[in-house]
Order: C-alpha cells, then structure tokens, then sequence
C-alpha cells in the first residue's frame, strides 16, 4: 500500500520506536485516521491468536462505525459486525467499541486490561475516558494511538500528550510521539478538490485548523471575509427576478435587540439578506406583527427561530406562521456563513444598518474559543436562516 510521506513518517516510528502514545493531529482530510488505522491493525496483528482485548474509542458508535469500521472492512477484505457486548473479531483478538464522548464513559473501559487502543477525533472524547483508556492499556508493548484535529491550545490533548512530544520512559522507550499534518500531507486527493476546499475555508481559525493543522485560539473579529465593497450592496443590485425562494431567521430579544432577517435564494445558490428588523424592548405581539407582514409580502415561508423561547415559537405556529426551531450548532453554523461570504455567495442590502454595525463588533473570546455573546442579534438571526436551511431535514428539530 503506496504512503504519504507524512504517513510514512508516522509508520517509521511505529515500527521503529514503538512509543507508548502515538498521535496523529492536525487539518482535515490529511491522512491521520488512515496511517492510525494501519498501523493500529498491525499492532493487533502482532498478538495474532492470544485472545487478548483491544479499544476503539470515539465520540459515538455511529462516528466509530463512519470513522473506523467502514475504512477497516476495505483493508481487511470483510465485513465488520459488532456483537452483543460491541466487540469485533481481528486476528483472534476482541477489539471493543467504545463511545467516549460523555462524563461517566470512562466507566465501560474501567476493570479492563488492553493490549492497546485507537482513539478516534481525540478532542470529542472525554477527557477522564482517554485517560482511562490510557491507564488500562497495562498489557506488555500495549500502545495507544489517537488522531484529532486541532482546537484550542489549552485542550488536554494538547497540553497533557502534543506538548510532551518526545517524552522518553525510564527504560528508554519513546512514550509520547506526536505528528503534525497538513492538508497538503495528503498527496493523495485531487489538487483541484484541494483547491477548492481552501478557497472555501473561511480565513482565520477555520483555516489556521482545518488547513494548516495548527492548534490556535480564535481570535478579532469572526467574519473576516466579509467584505463590505463586495458584499454590501443596494437594494436594486438584488436579482429579484431569480429568486426562488425565501426564508427567515428569528432571534428573541428584549433587552438585547430581538431580531428577524429575510433571506433570499437565487437560482445559483447565492443568498441576499434582504430584510432587517431588528429593536429593542418589544413584546411578542410586536413580533408577531412583523412576522405577519413579511408572510403578506413573501407568502407562507419558514421561520427559523431561536429555540430558547418555546412560548414565542409557539405563539408563531398559533398565528399561522411557519415557525421551526432553528439549528444552533455555533461553531458549524459560524464556519458556513463564513464559506459564504469567502465564496462571495452572500449578500447583504446596504439598508441593514444593524447588521453593518455587528459585523465588526461580533468577535472571538479567546479564552472559550467562543463568540463573545454581544453584537450578534441579527448576525445569529442570519445563520439560524442559512444554517438550518442548508441543512437535510433530517436535522431540523421541531
Ligand atoms: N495512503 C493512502 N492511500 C490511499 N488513500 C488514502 C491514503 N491516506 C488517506 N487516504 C484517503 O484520504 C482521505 C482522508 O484521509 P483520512 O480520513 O485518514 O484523513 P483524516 O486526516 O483522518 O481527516 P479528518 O480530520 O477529516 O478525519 C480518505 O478518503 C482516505 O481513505
Ligand atoms: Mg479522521
């Protein structure tokens, strides 16, 4: 099987250095989980017949299946099915599948002696179930392996195995052996769809993480492609004419603006914002109102609102609104908006005087690695419409 240099790399040390913890971090679609995988079976390979237990770890069953068993069922040849206690057979070996994601996790791999273990999206797994993991994989050359991509620098995977990169045992042998990947690691993907991935990763964090693979904080203002001479535009620049569809996005707001946003569609997929409300200190009933105006002007059309005031989504559908709870999925709903405005695929009428102001003042804690919650009224408005419209039905709740 033909290797990326990085993957050979990775593949070197395993064989040659055997260390304790191996990690494999950095951009998307680089190549971790792949190298982790192969060496991970050889690993089990190596214990052919002895019976011994082994772990794959991941956020939930599904990503573990996705993320893992699909890849592992091509190497192997064979179809993968879990039996009752979520275990597979590989080389006369148990290998469980654990679901890592939540507080007590830790509790399945507790009492358990492994031979070692493959931790799949590190960041997604708790921390007191990798350290368990850890901590059970006791059997003699047991070795842990684990790929993620990078998030903030003060997550434990980075501090307490990335930083300790070249930690060495007392008898010697290498403990902690940490890769970095880019995206330009993977020598394997079409350079056009590599292309194309970069000019839609929006600049900043997103790109600093999912392309160049590095473990920052994200920082200054969060829609940096936003660019007002491009995307800013006067009401008769917007192609009426080919707009094919219209929806809204609704946040809730008293003391705080509350807000509601017209969004239109046109036949090549580009949006406009084409209607701002957005004030302060108004009931329901005001709502309600302007709710109703823009379905007199636009037709029945769906409403994507903020779900933390159930009552007011309730009072929508009471009055004949299309009122569904939007997805609020932060940090995703902030990387499409910003793919947009990087794709110049979205518009925003010059009238939206309180979108012009957020736009610069909507900005990173540094410290969460999370939207400050200030100067985001209209702004989150726009990407509960966007964000919950893109998305399959599948996922929109409510
Ligand atoms: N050596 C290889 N030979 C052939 N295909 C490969 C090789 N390495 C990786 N790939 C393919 O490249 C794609 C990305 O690889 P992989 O899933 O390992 O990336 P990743 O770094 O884990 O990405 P993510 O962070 O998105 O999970 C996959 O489709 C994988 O099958
Ligand atoms: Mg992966």
């Amino acid at each position: 099987m033909e290797l990326s240099p990085k993957q050979k790399e990775v593949w070197d040390t395993f064989v040659h250095e055997n260390p304790k913890i191996l990690l494999c971090s950095g951009a998307k679609r680089a190549g971790k989980t792949f190298i982790l995988i192969l060496a991970f079976l050889a690993h089990v390979a190596k214990y052919e017949g002895m019976g011994l237990s082994f772990v794959i770890g991941g956020a939930t069953q599904a990503s573990i299946r996705r993320n893992v068993l699909d890849d592992l069922e091509v190497i192997l040849g064979k179809e993968l099915k879990l039996d009752k206690t979520n275990a597979i057979s590989v080389f006369g070996n148990k290998v469980y599948c654990f679901d890592g994601a939540n507080a007590d996790a830790w509790k399945k791999a507790r009492g358990f002696t492994s031979a070692g273990a493959f931790l799949n999206e590190a960041t997604a797994l708790h921390d007191m179930f990798v350290k368990e993991v850890i901590s059970r994989c006791s059997y003699k050359g047991a070795v842990v392996m684990m790929d993620t991509n990078p998030e903030n620098p003060a997550h434990t995977v980075k501090k307490d195995y990335i930083d300790k990169d070249g930690q060495r045992l007392s008898s010697g042998r290498l403990n902690i052996k940490a890769f970095h990947f880019t995206l330009y690691d993977n020598v394997f993907l079409d350079p056009e769809y590599v292309e194309s991935i970069i000019a839609s990763t929006p600049s900043g964090m997103f790109t600093e993480r999912d392309i160049f693979g590095l473990w920052v904080a994200p920082e200054g203002v969060i829609y940096k492609d936003f660019n007002r001479n491009k995307h800013f535009i006067s009401r008769d620049q917007i192609p009426t004419s080919k707009i094919e569809k219209y929806f809204c996005g609704v946040d809730w707001g008293y003391d705080h603006p509350g807000a509601i946003v017209v969004v239109g569609m046109d036949d090549e997929g580009r949006l406009y914002l084409v209607e701002e409300h957005a004030e302060r200190h108004q009931e329901i009933d005001y709502w309600v109102d302007i709710a109703k105006g823009i379905k007199a002007r636009y037709g029945n059309i769906n409403f994507y609102c903020d779900s933390a005031r159930p009552e007011h989504v309730i009072r929508f559908r009471r009055e004949g609104l299309r009122a569904i709870n939007a997805d609020k999925a932060v940090i995703s709903g902030i990387e499409e908006i910003g793919r947009l405005f990087k794709r110049d695929s979205l518009f925003v009428v010059d009238e939206a005087k309180r979108f012009e102001e957020e736009i610069y003042l909507y900005v990173w804690n540094e410290k969460t690695g999370e939207p400050i919650k200030l100067w985001d009224d209209v702004l989150d408005a726009l990407r509960y419409a966007i964000y919950t419209h893109l998305k399959p039905k599948a996922r929109r709740t409510g």
